[in-house]
């Protein structure tokens, strides 16, 4: 199993963005934690942060090809954008697990709207940092079902 986690624009500032709302953990924090779990589990993990909507959808083409079974995506503001992020996952096989760490439905109206929805296999917003670690565990229980 091989699972790639993408975080969209501003989740680099993680931990002194806003904490309020997004909390005290590092990007980095996230990533290492997500990183120790799979390998425990004999997963596969990269993860990718860029502040670009084209950079985001050059690796979810990457990994079209590259054997990656499942995208788990926080495309931050972009989510109530990007059609060009939602058709570069149209484009992607895999199963895709849209999070974010805020709960969006409880915030602005521009928020409510995610256009990644509309191919997300899973989406969860609310939890925080453990949103991901739920995306996580959903991916590995899919992948062990016979
Ligand atoms: C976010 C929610 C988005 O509305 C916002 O633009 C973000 C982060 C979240 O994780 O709660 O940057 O995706």
């Amino acid at each position: 199993l091989k699972v790639l986690v993408l975080h969209g624009p501003n989740l680099n500032l993680l931990g002194t963005r806003q904490p309020e709302i997004y909390g005290g953990e590092t990007l980095a924090d996230v990533n290492n934690a997500l990183a120790s779990r799979a390998e425990a589990a004999g997963v596969t993990l990269a993860h990718w942060q860029s502040n670009h909507e084209g950079e985001l959808i050059d690796a979810i083409q990457a990994a079209r090809d590259d054997g990656t079974s499942a995208i788990i995506i926080n495309p931050a503001a972009y989510t109530h954008t990007s059609v060009a992020i939602l058709d570069a996952l149209n484009a992607f096989d895999g199963t895709v697990i849209e999070v974010h760490i805020s709960n969006v439905h409880k915030r602005e109206a521009f928020r409510h709207h995610s256009y990644v929805s509309l191919r997300a296999d899973g989406v969860i917003a609310g939890l925080g940092t453990q949103g991901y670690h739920a995306a996580l565990d959903a991916v590995m229980a899919a992948a062990s079902k016979p």
